[in-house]
Parts: structure tokens; C-alpha cells; sequence
């Protein structure tokens, strides 16, 4: 079974990048669907191998993966924000960025256009039928 992991921080503390709002919201409705949807995947992954049926596998493995990726990113970024961080990169990463993406822009420009992309980044239809 997971669990939640607690916020690091007050809901306020990475005001003004980051809303009170938007952490609450993040933390509580989304990360907590995360946790959630991963233990009611497991339960019906258990389910199955008891009952030994196999049916649904493909998406419930789709769905541990899903959701299971999801708390686990959450809770890195929960774990990773308020803690200070250089703006730029090092000498010797900005020089690799320049090497393998042609620039700090380009490498930039890519990680945004990429991130708008990832299923997460939109509502999704799963087995367990909830969207969030
Ligand atoms: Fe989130």
C-alpha cells in the first residue's frame, strides 16, 4: 500500500511561483488521486492473481504505471521544491547542454514543448474510470 508522504512545508511556501491554491491543489486532489488510484490498482491486481483472471492486465498494468509514476513525481517535486537552487547551470552542465541541444534556449525550448505532451498534462480515461 502507498501513502501520501507529508508536505515538506506550509501550503504557502513557495508563494509567489507557486500559489497556496495551486500547491492545495496538487498536493491534495491530484497527488492524493495518484495514491489512491495506485492502492485500488493493487487491490485489483490482487484480485486477479487470486482469482487467477488476467483479463484486464494490460490495463491495469497501464494504470499501476500511470499512477504510480504520478505519486512518485509528485512527491519528488514536493520534496525537491523550496529547497534553493541555481537559476543557471554550472559551467561544465551548461557546456554539455550546449553540446547535445545547441544552446540553453533550444534545450529550453524542447523540455517545454516535451512537458506539454505527457499524459499527465491533460484528463485522461483509465480502467478505474476516473479522471482528475
Ligand atoms: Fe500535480
Amino acid at each position: 500500500m502507498v501513502k501520501m508522504i507529508p508536505l515538506p512545508y506550509n501550503l504557502n511556501a513557495l508563494e509567489p511561483y507557486y500559489s497556496k491554491e495551486t500547491l492545495d491543489i496538487h498536493y491534495h486532489i491530484l497527488y492524493k488521486g495518484y495514491v489512491d488510484n495506485t492502492n485500488k490498482t493493487e487491490e485489483k491486481l490482487a484480485k486477479a492473481r487470486l482469482e487467477n483472471n488476467f483479463e484486464g492486465i494490460k490495463c491495469l498494468e497501464r494504470d499501476l504505471s500511470f499512477y504510480g509514476s504520478g505519486a512518485i513525481l509528485h512527491e519528488l517535486f514536493f520534496m525537491n521544491m523550496g529547497i534553493p537552487i541555481p537559476t543557471t547551470p554550472s559551467n561544465q552542465l551548461l557546456e554539455q547542454i550546449t553540446k547535445d541541444f545547441g544552446g540553453f534556449d533550444k534545450f529550453q525550448n524542447q523540455f517545454i514543448e516535451a512537458s506539454k505532451t505527457v499524459e499527465a498534462s491533460r484528463l485522461v480515461h483509465t480502467c478505474l474510470g476516473s479522471k482528475f
